[in-house]
C-alpha cells in the first residue's frame, strides 16, 4: 500500500490524508524533525553529559539512520496538506524477543512527530492508528518505542494509546577517554578535557 491514501477519517480539514512511504519521502522529514529535536534537546536537559547538536547537525546524522531503516524494511506514516507533511511516524523492524514469543518481528517507532500547528486535533492518533494497521498487514503484532525522560507530553499521548511502561533507560556519567590523534599520538578527552 506505500505511498497510497491508508486513511482520511477524523482529520482536521487542511490534511488530505494519511499515507505510507518510503525513503523518497525523508528529504520532506527535515523540518518536522527539526521540531521533535527541539522537544527532546529541551526534555532531556543536562542529563546526557553531552551538547546537544544543531538542528541542521542532528537532521544530517538523522537522515542517514533513516535511510537505513528504511531500505531494511521499515516505512513512514505521513500526514499530508497540501504540499506540506504536517506530521510523520517512522517505524522500523527489528527482531522479536528471545524471551517473550511476540513472533519473529517486532515494529518500533524510531521517530513521530506532529507538527506544533496540528496537535491535539487528533492527528497523532490517526498517524498511530495507520501505523498499527500497516504492521499489521505485514504480520506483526508487537510495538514498541522509546520517549527521552522529561517529554511528558508524548508520554500522556502514548499512555491515552494504550501503551505500557516496559523498560528505562539509563545513561551512565561519562567518562575521560584516550583517542588517538594524529597516528602515533594519544590524546586524552572526556569529561575533564
Ligand atoms: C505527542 C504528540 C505526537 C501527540 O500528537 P497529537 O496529534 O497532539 O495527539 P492527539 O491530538 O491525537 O491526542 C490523542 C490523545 O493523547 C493525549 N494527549 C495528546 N497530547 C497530549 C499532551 N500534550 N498532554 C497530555 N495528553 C495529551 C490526549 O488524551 C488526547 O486525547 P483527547 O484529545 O481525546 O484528550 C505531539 O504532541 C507531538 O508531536 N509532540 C512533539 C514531538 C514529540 O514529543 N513526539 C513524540 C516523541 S517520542
Amino acid at each position: 500500500m506505500t505511498g497510497q491514501p491508508a486513511s482520511h477519517e477524523s482529520l482536521p480539514d487542511g490534511l488530505t490524508g494519511l499515507t505510507v512511504r518510503g525513503v523518497e519521502i525523508i528529504d520532506a522529514l527535515a523540518d518536522l524533525y527539526g521540531e521533535l529535536h527541539v522537544v527532546q534537546v529541551e526534555a532531556v536537559g543536562e542529563r546526557l553529559h553531552a551538547p546537544a547538536r544543531t538542528v541542521a547537525d542532528a537532521w544530517a546524522q538523522r537522515r542517514e539512520t533513516y535511510r537505513q531503516w528504511l531500505e531494511a524494511g521499515g516505512f513512514v506514516v505521513a500526514a499530508e496538506g497540501g504540499d506540506d507533511i504536517a506530521a510523520f511516524a517512522i517505524v522500523g523492524i527489528t527482531s522479536g524477543y528471545a524471551g517473550w514469543d511476540v513472533g519473529a518481528a517486532l515494529g518500533e517507532v524510531k521517530d513521530f512527530v506532529v507538527g506544533r500547528a496540528w496537535r491535539r486535533r487528533g492527528v497523532g492518533r490517526a498517524l498511530l492508528g495507520v501505523v498499527a494497521s500497516e504492521l499489521a498487514d505485514r504480520g506483526i503484532a508487537h510495538w514498541r518505542l522509546n520517549v527521552v525522560v522529561g517529554n511528558d507530553d508524548a508520554v500522556a499521548f502514548y499512555r491515552r494509546e494504550g501503551f505500557d511502561l516496559t523498560a528505562v533507560t539509563l545513561t551512565g556519567p561519562p567518562r575521560t577517554v584516550m583517542q588517538r590523534s594524529p597516528p602515533g599520538r594519544t590524546e586524552a578527552r572526556g569529561s575533564d578535557g
